[in-house]
This record gives C-alpha cells, sequence and structure tokens, in this order.
C-alpha cells in the first residue's frame, strides 16, 4: 500500500512555526489573530508541551482567546502584565520600511494596544504580503465606533478613499469585539503618505483605531514555498 504523500508546508505555517523558535520560558507573550497566528499558536503549545516551556499570552482577540486556551497556553491580561516582552502577530501589508496594513481579522484595536506594550514585535506573514506601496493589495481597515457611523464614514471618505461598511454573510454590519464597526478603505493608487493619512484619520471623531501600524514592527518572518523562511530585522 502507498504512503499518502505528506501535504507541503504552507507559507504561513513555516512563518508561525519559525516564530515560535523566539520565544523563551519565562517570557510573557502578545499573541496576534488570523491564521498565520494559529499556525505559531500551534507550533507554541507543541513546545509548552515538549519543552516545559513558561509562558504566559496576551490574547488581541476573543478568537485567540478561544484558539490559546483549546491548545492548553496560559493566558493573562494586560491588566496583570501591562509590558510584553515578545508579540507575535499577523499583517495584510508590509512595507520596505516595515510598515504595516492590518485588521483583516477585525482585531486592529486591540492588536495595536498589544503591540504598542511589546518590547519587541515580529510579524509573521505568507507569500504575497510585500508591497511597495501600502494599501494597492488590501483595503485599509478603520475601526468606527456605531455612533453616528455615516457621518463617520463620509469625513473619513474626505481623505481620498471609497470607504465599505464590513458586512457579515447576513449582510448585517460586522461587529468587533470592541462593539465597533469597520470601513474598509479603497485608495486608488495606494496610500501615498501613510503618515499623514494615519493623523489625519486618527482626528476623526468616531473613529476608534487606523489599522496602519507605522512604527510597530521590528522584525518581519516570511514563509516561502517549502517550508523555508526569511527573516528581517529593523535596522
Ligand atoms: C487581524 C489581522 C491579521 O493579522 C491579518 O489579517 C493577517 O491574517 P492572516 O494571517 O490570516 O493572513 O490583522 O486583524
Amino acid at each position: 500500500m502507498e504512503t499518502p504523500a505528506e501535504s507541503p508546508i504552507s507559507s504561513k505555517e513555516a512563518a508561525g512555526a519559525r516564530a515560535a523558535l523566539c520565544v523563551e520560558s519565562g517570557m510573557i507573550l502578545g499573541l496576534g489573530t488570523g491564521s498565520t497566528v494559529t499556525y505559531f499558536l500551534e507550533a507554541l503549545a507543541r513546545r509548552i508541551q515538549s519543552e516545559n516551556l513558561s509562558v504566559k499570552g496576551v490574547a488581541t482577540s476573543e478568537d485567540t482567546v478561544l484558539k490559546a486556551k483549546e491548545l492548553g497556553i496560559p493566558m493573562t491580561t494586560l491588566e496583570e502584565d501591562p509590558q510584553l516582552d515578545l508579540v507575535i502577530d499577523g499583517a495584510d501589508e508590509v512595507d520596505g520600511d516595515f510598515r504595516l496594513i492590518k485588521g483583516g481579522g477585525g482585531a486592529l484595536l486591540r492588536e495595536k494596544i498589544v503591540a504598542a506594550a511589546g518590547k519587541r514585535v515580529v510579524i509573521i506573514v505568507g507569500e504575497g504580503k510585500q508591497v511597495d506601496v501600502l494599501g494597492t493589495t488590501f483595503l485599509l481597515p478603520v475601526e468606527i465606533l456605531p455612533f453616528g457611523y455615516p457621518s463617520t464614514e463620509s469625513r473619513v471618505a474626505g481623505l481620498g478613499c471609497i470607504p465599505f461598511l464590513r458586512t457579515t454573510e447576513k449582510e448585517e454590519p460586522f461587529v468587533t469585539d470592541n462593539g465597533n464597526y469597520i470601513l474598509d478603505c479603497k485608495f486608488a493608487e495606494g496610500i501615498a503618505d501613510p503618515v499623514s493619512l494615519h493623523a489625519e484619520m486618527s482626528q476623526i471623531p468616531g473613529v476608534a483605531e487606523v489599522g496602519l501600524f507605522l512604527d510597530l514592527c521590528d522584525e518581519v518572518i516570511t514563509g516561502l514555498g517549502g517550508g523555508t523562511t526569511t527573516v528581517q530585522t529593523k535596522p
């Protein structure tokens, strides 16, 4: 009988597994959200089991809380542990200056709080997430309060984009873990000046968080086909 061929390791899985090697016993971790992070959590859980690693994690979403608990990863909170040794999270786009678009999973607000609490932030991505100009392959997620959202939406549009209210399969507004809505913003030519855009959008009343992470990434681990990875460290 033939042994079935092993399925090839995906680029996201490779990045997640590589990131688990960055963890040391005693660390307080920030645990991101998304499919790449799920691979990281699985690899981390294996290391906790086999090497008896002692770590605790702060989750960036309710989804990650559930996954981490299922995998037996001990959890803590930013109230108990306000400073994190290492944050591992995914991204939707990464540019050459280690700037990111995040929020594809709708967790951008907690992700930014957790990244800001980290001494070191490692971003893990599969193939196809590196871009020259942010906003060219992915819409920019912006978390907004439901109160008066059409007014917030038109002010966001005034910054040169077309915002789409994120909806569920039932065509209802997608609601974040914080009870907010998400606008996915399309920039026809990409985001020419992410720093100015971030500053201007953050000033709009009703905007809770912008999915531009401009100075919150120290290292990018990119998974490649066949299980290999590259690691880029911010100079
Ligand atoms: C969630 C995020 C995710 O990190 C981002 O969407 C990447 O997800 P994936 O690893 O599934 O491609 O920002 O809010």
